[in-house]
């Protein structure tokens, strides 16, 4: 057996007893990422072997906690991409207007960062008062990081010249209160937003919503389970529905190719078909 064979077949044990143990399915994450994974923490730990990390995450509760933490993947910003939002001002923004109520799930929402930039732009189109906004992850620590919505100061240069590039209207700084190094998201923006634990792999359908946001999430999985997870989102959207993916993200390999209309090419919106 070669190196190489051998360590497949060590990592796909090491999955397999994550998810048989822990409840948490990275079988069809994406190999070259899985093993990236592993092998920073190999390092990190000096471990020597996969199998040797298998036997970590087995007796050591904490240990597999931290390689959770590893395959997740959790940088994000606000306004991260401002020309998607600008777009989703523009475009969809009319669209949604003419729903009574709406809901939106950010979906991979991370630390909140895309939850809050939505929060932000409904507040200014004068929809966030009857929008409810789900933003969910399967990362508990990021979730309650969200939750909290205290950011470093240092970021809020870059996220402010995000928030005007995106067609902010006001000054990004009435948004929070800053403190010495962190700032606090403004108790208005979290009102409607409803953060909650849901993992894409194993969860289900949980509402329908207008517009869906699963932003740099599906590159980190296999094309099949892209698929599964394009399907969770194809049925969690109503006719007409949004859905928005990551700039290196698409539809074409996945069976909902022909399920929506491509509304915005280059930043990856599209609308689910009557
Ligand atoms: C790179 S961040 C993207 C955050 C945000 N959507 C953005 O575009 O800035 C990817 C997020 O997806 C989450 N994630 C990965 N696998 C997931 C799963 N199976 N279910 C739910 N969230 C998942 C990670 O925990 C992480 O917070």
């Amino acid at each position: 057996m070669t190196p190489e064979v051998r360590q497949d077949l060590e990592i796909s044990n090491l999955l397999e007893t994550i998810y048989k143990k822990y409840g948490y399915d990275f079988r069809e994450y994406s190999a070259a990422h899985i093993s990236r994974r592993i092998k920073n923490r190999l390092i990190l730990s000096g471990i020597s072997s996969v199998a040797e990390m298998e036997r970590a995450v087995i007796q050591d509760k904490k240990f597999a906690y931290q390689v959770l933490q590893d395959f997740s993947i959790t940088v994000t910003e606000m306004f991260r991409d401002p020309g998607f939002y600008l777009s989703l001002r523009k475009n969809i923004i009319p669209l949604l207007r003419t729903y009574p109520f709406i809901k939106v799930w950010h979906a991979g929402c991370s630390s909140g960062e895309e939850a809050y930039s939505m929060a932000i732009i409904l507040h200014e189109e004068g929809l966030y008062e009857r929008t409810t906004i789900y933003a969910t992850d399967f990362n508990q620590q990021t979730l309650d990081k969200a939750r909290d919505g205290i950011f470093s100061n240092d970021l809020m240069k870059e996220y402010t010249a995000n928030y005007q590039l995106a067609g902010g209207k006001e000054s990004f700084s009435n948004y929070y209160t800053a403190h010495y190094d962190h700032v606090i998201m403004n108790q208005h923006l979290k009102k409607n937003i409803v953060w909650a634990n849901h993992n894409l792999v194993t969860d289900s359908v949980f509402a329908e919503v207008h517009l869906v946001l699963c932003r740099n999430v599906l590159i980190y999985f296999e094309r099949n389970l892209q698929n599964k997870v394009q399907k969770l989102l194809f049925d969690s959207l109503i006719n007409g529905g949004i859905l928005c993916l990551g700039s290196k993200e698409g539809l074409r390999f996945t069976d909902f190719f022909e399920a929506y209309w491509e509304l915005d090419k280059k930043h990856r919106i599209f609308k689910k078909k009557y």
